[in-house]
């Protein structure tokens, strides 16, 4: 495929992030550091990657910060420069001339599916699809939003990512019915499914499968409308779940990419602490010695 597959990609980030408190009373959590980079700064780069040009942040009031660690930073860069850190110049840099940025403020916390119905006065139907990527979720490696567009051009319509994970954590996410499909030239393709269905935060025991919905979507523009008829389902939220299942009972063809790699949960400390150590022990600066003052500290 050579053609810009989608233009815009939306990144809700309006929580309050209460599990990092009392941090986030002024730091928004989608900027806390993976070693020292911003997770937003990552997700930005797997979107532009992908072939977005816009990334349209939905924030809530108080959290212009999120948008201001894109804006230009000539100066601070300049600083840099002259004290000979052309390094760290480009670092500082490089969110800058990622991606366009345009912030969508949701002045209610009503939940995923509101905030990407946010997004819609800033995309022109005419796009056809844009792409969601959650900030908590890091996806690796980077790339599931490539194949997605592959299996948008083939079947057209809505595309999200899955993971196969255990039953027993199944009730944490959106988890989707799923039947097999061909994709290019296999006929039962591995990888790519058909979804029958979806649904939010099942009991374990009603779950249709363990296939789960990381934070990756490829939405048809169809999920506004479907979005505005949709009313509060789990945890009485407008759900992303609840309008893709809408769009699903209309006809409106839905797929998943089963994702095998790996997956980090920057949304809360527990798994926040992983990714962050998983990071540093791949950085040239800090990984060897981490490694080694980790060896130790677990052998105490
Ligand atoms: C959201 C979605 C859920 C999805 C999950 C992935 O849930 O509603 O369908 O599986 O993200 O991380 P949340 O984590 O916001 O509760």
């Amino acid at each position: 495929m050579t053609a810009t597959p989608f233009r815009s990609a939306v990144v809700p980030a309006a929580g309050l992030g209460t599990r990092f408190l009392p941090t986030t009373k002024t730091v928004p959590k989608e900027l806390l550091p993976v070693v020292d980079t911003p997770g937003i700064e990552l997700v930005a780069a797997e979107a532009a990657q992908a072939g977005a040009e816009q990334l349209l942040i939905v924030t809530s009031p108080g959290k212009d910060a999120v948008a201001a660690h894109f804006a230009d930073s000539s100066e601070l860069e300049a600083t840099l420069a002259a004290r000979g850190k052309d390094a760290l110049a480009a670092k500082v840099r490089r969110a800058h001339e990622l991606i366009a940025v345009r912030t969508v403020t949701q002045d209610e916390p009503l939940g995923l599916g509101h905030a990407i119905g946010c997004a819609r006065e800033a995309i022109d139907p005419a796009e056809g699809c844009f792409a969601v990527l959650l900030p908590d979720d890091l996806v690796l490696p980077s790339g599931v939003l490539n194949t997605m567009s592959q299996v948008r051009a083939e079947k057209g319509g809505t595309v999200l990512c899955a993971f196969d994970i255990p039953r027993e954590e199944i009730s944490a996410y959106g988890v989707f019915d799923v039947g097999s499909t061909s994709f290019g030239d296999v006929a039962d393709a591995p990888d790519v499914k058909q979804v029958r269905g979806m649904v939010e935060k099942p009991a374990a025991a009603d779950a249709p499968s363990t296939f789960a919905a990381a934070g990756r979507y490829l939405l048809d523009v169809a999920v506004f409308d479907a979005i505005d008829r949709i009313t509060p389902g789990a945890g009485g939220e407008l759900q992303i779940t609840d309008a893709i299942a809408l769009l699903i009972s209309e006809g409106h063809p839905v797929h998943v990419v089963v994702h095998r790699g790996g997956r980090h949960d920057l949304g809360n400390p527990g798994s926040y602490v992983r990714a962050f150590v998983d990071f540093a022990l791949e950085h040239p600066d800090y990984g060897p010695e981490l490694r080694t003052w980790l060896a130790a500290r677990l052998a105490d």
